[in-house]
């Protein structure tokens, strides 16, 4: 049998919330997934999506897009407050749920310049939390 890990590590911490968080929005995870994996792959896909019905100026499901984006970043904001010690990931999944926000009112106001334009904030956002809260 494989010894226990006995690590107190911020990845072993962040591993038990999320499994409490995932446990109840989705069903009981493994411990090892950290940040809800399948939430961050339906975010990427949501934002593919997204980055495609504005270039395509398909306003229903842009809207619809940029509004679940905005629930899912709200989750990401609640996991990281909920941790502690990740104020930077904190402020990063705010700034992503207020830009998603900001492109609900550009797609209403049917302005896809300024919507492709805060989209790709978005995008730089993504990478700038995985930058530093993504291991691998
Ligand atoms: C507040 C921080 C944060 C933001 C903002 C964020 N992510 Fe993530 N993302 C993470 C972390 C942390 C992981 C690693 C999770 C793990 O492997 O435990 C991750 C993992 C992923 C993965 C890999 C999932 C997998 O199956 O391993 C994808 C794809 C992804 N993010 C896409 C996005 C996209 C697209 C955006 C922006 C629209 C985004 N993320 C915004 C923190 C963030």
């Amino acid at each position: 049998m494989r010894p226990r890990r006995e690590r107190r590590s911020a990845p072993a911490r962040l591993a038990a919330v999320a499994l409490v968080l995932t446990a109840a929005a989705f069903g009981v995870r493994s411990a090892e997934d950290g940040l809800d994996t399948e939430l961050m792959q339906t975010i990427e896909d949501t934002n593919k999506s997204l980055a495609s019905s504005i270039a395509l100026q398909q306003s229903k499901q842009a809207t619809a897009d940029a509004k679940e984006l905005t629930e899912m970043f709200a989750q990401v904001e609640g996991y990281y407050s909920r941790k502690g010690d990740a104020a930077d990931a904190v402020d990063l999944a705010r700034k992503s749920r207020e830009l998603s926000t900001k492109i609900l009112g550009h797609i209403d106001a049917k302005d896809y310049g300024a919507a492709t334009n805060t989209a790709t904030d978005l995008s730089r956002t993504c990478k700038t939390c995985h930058n530093f809260y993504k291991k691998s």
